[in-house]
């Protein structure tokens, strides 16, 4: 049996191995997929570890995404552009690191909430990781507009210069939150203000009527961000989507064959 697992500190509540194995059974394949506290000074010698027990890949959550990136041989542009890897591949040329989070929030967006991003006016909270992972699959769907804001406008203007080259007729451009006028059709919350119930300070007039607002982030109820964006007129939604697609895209690059998502997202949802 292949083995794979995630590595994570903490990670205890990691919903990975039920997705994993969600997709295993539906596709038929013979893998092993457990979860791994990796200490946080010893990430590489975890991976080590496992790769000697004979681990095919591994996908990499948080603190570990940066280390992950320094580790990898080889990096897939998409791992490239983020900055960060999400997962990583074992082969005999050496550890590839590949990161998924990008194609699974636009697969999330695109075709679960069916929401094209082409031609759309798109406005991304946050410049840190999370953020800096989707701005090439936003751009590669060709949107009208790509507005990033941060708390630290430094960071989204460093980001808008990373990404300039390559946005293709999209209007980029970086602004402090206070500073985004317009509307948008797709606003996604890429920071981490919802673990502390905190908002990104947006004008509520951003939010095109009926316009999608994502939140990274998912849990129980909704998030502080989903709430206000529902209270101005836009359809909210949760990150949950987003995880189980950047899952469905790492079991791709692993095994050759992309799940179904539809059900393991909904049973996922009724765990919650
Ligand atoms: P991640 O990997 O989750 O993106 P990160 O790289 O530390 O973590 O980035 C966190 C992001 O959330 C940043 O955009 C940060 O804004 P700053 O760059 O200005 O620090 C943002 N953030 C965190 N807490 C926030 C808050 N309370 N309000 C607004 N933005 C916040």
């Amino acid at each position: 049996v292949d083995k794979y697992c995630v590595f994570g500190n903490p990670i205890a509540h990691s919903k990975s191995p039920d997705i994993h194995a969600a997709y295993a059974a539906q596709t038929g394949q013979a893998l092993s997929y457990d979860k791994r506290l990796a200490p946080l000074d010893g990430f590489a010698a975890a991976v080590r570890d496992f790769i000697a027990e004979g681990g095919k890949g591994a996908n990499v959550t948080v603190p570990f995404k940066l280390e992950a990136h320094k580790l990898a041989r080889a990096l897939t542009m998409r791992a490239q552009a983020a900055g960060a890897v999400n997962t990583l591949l074992f082969t005999d040329e050496g550890i590839v690191g590949d990161n998924t989070d990008g194609a699974g929030l636009v697969t999330d967006i695109v075709v679960n909430a069916g929401v094209p991003v082409t031609g759309k006016r798109v406005l991304l909270l946050g410049a840190g990781g999370a953020a800096r992972g989707v701005v090439l699959p936003l751009l590669e769907h060709n949107p009208a507009q790509l507005t990033i804001a941060n708390r630290t406008v430094a960071t989204a203007e460093a980001l808008v210069a990373q990404f300039a080259a390559l946005s293709s007729g999209a209007a980029l451009s970086a602004r402090g939150y206070a500073g985004v006028q317009g509307q948008y059709d797709i606003v996604v919350n890429a920071t981490s203000a919802s673990l502390s119930a905190d908002l990104p300070p947006v004008p509520p007039s951003v939010f095109a009527p009926g316009a999608l607002a994502l939140d990274m982030m998912y849990g129980k109820e909704p998030t502080v961000f989903m709430r206000f964006a529902a209270e101005h007129g836009a359809i909210a939604r949760d990150g949950l989507g987003m995880l189980v697609e950047q899952a469905a895209e790492a079991f791709l690059a692993w095994r050759g064959v992309r799940p179904h998502t539809t059900e393991v997202l909904a049973r996922l949802r009724a765990t919650l």
